[in-house]
């Protein structure tokens, strides 16, 4: 199983609309994806429509020593399991300074579950804390959706910063990768922006960039309808393309 994380420190880039497309578009692959919701606010858990009461088994339960297989959730479509975001994921954070060890359990759980998915996708919380860490833990490559506009270049940097600390405690390095994402051609800032994005040294930038289109605008049409389309949709196939070609510098870790 290869274990991407989706992330980004600032909010509102398309993370959870990433994850979301390029699940979908794995799913069209028929590669079996587990997509884990990591954010309390759990966006992702309710694109799919998860009750939240009772308060539904997920994501925390892996903090619990709880396998994946028990907590999974599936979903409409057969290839794609959920882990639903819980609101006990809040408290992580003030287990995590009495608990040592918390940060690696996501790394654990999904150690357990190698053989179940091909892909594991995991939506970041907007937030430098004890579930990002999880997650750059975790995984074979961090993929960060930047908003093509200069105001995004702090987010993306703090990322990058954040990756080069962590992956200091990897035993493997951390494939890095850039999404551009909410991108207007027309406009000459997001153009220039991206010519920026392709300055980070070690860093891939995807070479198409997902556009602004507001079909992308409705998560839980992206995560229940049968079928997708639209120019959006079709640049995170293209995007997929890339990310899958650019596999084998991977070493996989579940
Ligand atoms: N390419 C796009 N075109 C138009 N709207 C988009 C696009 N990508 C994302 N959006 C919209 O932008 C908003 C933010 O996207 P999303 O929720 O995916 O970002 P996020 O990084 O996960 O945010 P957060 O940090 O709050 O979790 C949402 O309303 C989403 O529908
Ligand atoms: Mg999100």
């Amino acid at each position: 199983m290869r274990i991407w994380a989706i992330a980004n420190q600032k909010g509102g880039v398309g993370k959870t609309t990433s994850s979301l497309c390029l699940a979908r578009c794995m799913a069209d692959l028929d590669h079996r994806v587990l997509l884990i919701d990591l954010d309390p606010h759990g966006s992702l858990t309710r694109a799919f429509g998860v009750p939240t009461e009772p308060p539904p088994k997920g994501t925390y339960d892996l903090f619990n020593g709880d396998s994946v297989e028990s907590v999974a959730t599936t979903t409409s479509h057969a290839c794609i399991d959920l882990l639903a975001a819980q609101p006990a994921m809040a408290t992580l954070e003030r287990r995590s300074a009495t608990q040592p060890g918390l940060g690696l359990a996501l790394l654990r759980a999904l150690q357990g579950a190698a053989g179940r998915y091909d892909y594991a996708l995991l939506d970041c919380p907007p937030t430098l804390g004890l579930l990002l860490v999880n997650a750059l833990a975790a995984c074979d490559r961090l993929i960060v959706p930047t908003q093509t506009d200069p105001l995004a270049l702090h987010g993306l940097e703090g990322m990058l910063r954040t990756a080069a600390m962590v992956e200091r405690s990897r035993s493997r390095p951390l494939v890095r990768q850039i999404l551009p994402t909410l991108f207007d051609r027309r406009t000459r800032s997001c153009l220039e922006t991206l010519e920026h994005l392709r300055t980070y040294p070690g860093v891939g930038v995807c070479p198409s960039p997902i556009p602004m289109d507001t079909r992308l605008r409705d998560a839980a049409a992206l995560a229940t309808h049968r079928h997708l389309g639209g120019r959006g949709v079709s640049a995170y196939r293209d995007a997929l393309q890339w990310l899958l070609e650019t596999a084998p510098a991977e070493q996989e870790a579940a």
